[in-house]
C-alpha cells in the first residue's frame, strides 16, 4: 500500500505550541443538551406484590411503583487499588503521582515489602501505602506474585469499604488513569448490579495466552461493589483454586466467572501491550472517553523530547483542560492544498499532503512493535497502516504550528460526530476548528 507516512507531517506537542483555544460554539450546537443530560440516574423499580393489587379496577395511586433513585456517580464514589513493589516504585511513583489528587482519590498502594529509607518519609503526593499479606505459608510455595496481585482486591476492599463505596478501580503501579473521564463512564452503569469491566489487550497473543475472557490489570479493571464484596468474601477458596494459575489476571477472571460473571469490555482503556514508539497509536484514538494508559516503562518516551515522567505529566496538563476530547482523532481536509488534518486533541497533529479517507486515517500508524515476538499476524487487535518513506510532495514543511479551536464544552455525548475546519494556513501556521460533521463533509 502506497501511504505516504514520511509526507505525513507530525507535530507532537512537545516539540512545536498546540494552541488549544476554547470557544464556546453554542449557536453552532443549537441542540446540544445541558451536559447534566448525560448524567443518567438508576431507576430500582420494584413491582406492587401481589397483596397490594386493587380489588377493583378502579386505578389507585398506592399501586405505583416504588422507585429508589442513585445520585450520579462522583470520585467519592470510587476507590483505587494499585498494587505495586518496592523496587519499581522508585521510579514509577511519578506516573501514579501525575493523576493521584491527594484527599480527593481514595485508595490505597499495595507493595511486596516495606517502603526502604529513600522514600521515607513517604511522599503526601503519593497514595498511602500497605504491604501485601504474605501468601509463601497459606499456599505452600516461594512464588506468590500472581496470588499476591490478586489478593490486592481483597486486601485494599477490606480497608476502602465504606458506605458510599460503587466501584473498586484495580490498577498497576505504572498505570495512568484518567479520573474525570472514569467517573463520567461510570455514570453509565448501574453499581447495584455485578459488573466486571476492563479491556482486552491490543496484542492478540496476549489474549491468547492469557485469556480472551480477562480484563488485562495494568489497563485497569472496574468491580462493583456487590461484586468486589462477593469476590473478596470467597478470596481464599479462589487463591487455593487457581494456585497454579501463574498470572494475576487470568486468577482474578477465573474467580469472577466461576461467580457466574463475565467481562464486560469497556473501550477506552489500555493495556498496551507494545514497545518503541506507541505516537501511532495515541494519534488514533477513537470517538471514546480515553480512561486509562500503561506500560510508560516499557515504550519510549511519548514525547520525543522529553523522559518518561516528564511526558506524563505534559499529557496530563492537556486532559487538566479537557479530558473528555483526550487523544480523540478528528479529520478534515483541505480542499484548496489537497492536504488532510488529523488532530489527535492534545497530543498530535499530522498534515498529509494528499486527500485521504477517514476511514483510512482512522487505522493507527504501526510505529510500535508488539511486546513479544508472535509468529505472525494478526499482530493487532484493530488494523494498522503501515510507515511508509515515500518521498511526495513537501508543500506543508513550513507549517510549524497548529492551532486547534475546540468548542469549551466538554465532549460528553460520545455518539456525537466530530468534524473540523482548517480556518487558515499562513506562513508556518495553521489554524483548525472542531465543529460538527456536515454532509458535505462525507467525501473524502
Ligand atoms: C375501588 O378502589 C377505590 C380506590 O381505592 C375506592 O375508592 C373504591 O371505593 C373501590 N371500589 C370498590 C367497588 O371497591
Ligand atoms: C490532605 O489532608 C491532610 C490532613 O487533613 C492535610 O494535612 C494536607 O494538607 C491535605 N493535602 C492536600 C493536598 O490537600
Ligand atoms: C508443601 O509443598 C511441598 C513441596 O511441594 C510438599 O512436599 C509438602 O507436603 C507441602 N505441604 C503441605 C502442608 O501441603
Ligand atoms: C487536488 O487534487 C485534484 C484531484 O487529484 C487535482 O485535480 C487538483 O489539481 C489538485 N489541486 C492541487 C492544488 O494540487
Ligand atoms: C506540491 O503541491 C503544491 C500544491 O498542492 C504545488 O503548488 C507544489 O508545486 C508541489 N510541490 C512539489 C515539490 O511537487
Amino acid at each position: 500500500m502506497d501511504i505516504p507516512t514520511r509526507l505525513c507531517k507530525t507535530l507532537l506537542i512537545s516539540s512545536v505550541v498546540l494552541y488549544l483555544a476554547f470557544i464556546s460554539l453554542s449557536n453552532r450546537y443549537p441542540n446540544c443538551p445541558p451536559s447534566h443530560f448525560f448524567s443518567p440516574t438508576f431507576l430500582k423499580v420494584s413491582a406492587p406484590s401481589p397483596s397490594s393489587s386493587p380489588s377493583n379496577t378502579t386505578r389507585r395511586s398506592t399501586s405505583k411503583p416504588a422507585v429508589t433513585a442513585y445520585s450520579p456517580t462522583l470520585l467519592s464514589h470510587l476507590a483505587f487499588g494499585i498494587i505495586g513493589s518496592e523496587e519499581a516504585w522508585h521510579h514509577r511513583r511519578s506516573y501514579i503521582e501525575s493523576w493521584w489528587r491527594p484527599n480527593a482519590t481514595h485508595g490505597l498502594l499495595f507493595l511486596d515489602q516495606p517502603p526502604s529509607e529513600s522514600l521515607l518519609p513517604w511522599s503526601p503526593d503519593s497514595p498511602p501505602y500497605r504491604v501485601s499479606r504474605d501468601l509463601r505459608t497459606f499456599l505452600n510455595k516461594s512464588d506468590v506474585t500472581p496470588q499476591r496481585i490478586a489478593n490486592g482486591i481483597a486486601e485494599v476492599f477490606r480497608q476502602v469499604e465504606h458506605a458510599n463505596l460503587r466501584w473498586l478501580v484495580m490498577g498497576d503501579d505504572d498505570s495512568i488513569f484518567f479520573l474525570e473521564n472514569l467517573v463520567e463512564v461510570l455514570k453509565g452503569y448501574d453499581h447495584t448490579k455485578y459488573y466486571y469491566i476492563g479491556a482486552r489487550s491490543e496484542f492478540v497473543l496476549s489474549n491468547f495466552l492469557f485469556s480472551f475472557s480477562q480484563g488485562f490489570g495494568g489497563a485497569g479493571f472496574v468491580l462493583s461493589y456487590p461484586l468486589a464484596k462477593a469476590l473478596v468474601k470467597d478470596m481464599d477458596n479462589c487463591l487455593m483454586r487457581y494456585s497454579h494459575v501463574v498470572a494475576a489476571d487470568q486468577t482474578t477472571m477465573s474467580c469472577i466467572a466461576d461467580m457466574g460473571i463475565n467481562l464486560t469490555p469497556l473501550e477506552g482503556l489500555h493495556q498496551i501491550d507494545l514497545r518503541g514508539d506507541i505516537s501511532g497509536l495515541l494519534s488514533s484514538h477513537p470517538k471514546v472517553p480515553l480512561l486509562s494508559l500503561h506500560h510508560f516503562d516499557m515504550v519510549e518516551p511519548i514525547f520525543p523530547t522529553m523522559d518518561r515522567a516528564q511526558s506524563t505529566r505534559h499529557l496530563m496538563k492537556a486532559a487538566k483542560a479537557d479530558q473528555s476530547r483526550m487523544l480523540q482523532q478528528t479529520i478534515c481536509h483541505d480542499r484548496r492544498r489537497n492536504w488532510s488534518f488529523s488532530i489527535a486533541w492534545g497530543y498530535s497533529a499530522h498534515i498529509y499532503e494528499r486527500i485521504m479517507p477517514r476511514s483510512l486515517l482512522q487505522y493507527p500508524i504501526e510505529t510500535f512493535q508488539a511486546w513479544l515476538p508472535a509468529p505472525g499476524p494478526p499482530f493487532y487487535m484493530f488494523n494498522t497502516r503501515l510507515p511508509s518513506t515515500d518521498p511526495w510532495n513537501q508543500s506543508a514543511d513550513l507549517v510549524h504550528k497548529i492551532r486547534v479551536i475546540s468548542p469549551a464544552k466538554r465532549r460528553l455525548e460520545k455518539y456525537r460526530s466530530e468534524c473540523c475546519d482548517i480556518i487558515g494556513v499562513a506562513g508556518n501556521k495553521a489554524e483548525v476548528k472542531f465543529r460538527e460533521c456536515m454532509p458535505q463533509d462525507l467525501m473524502a
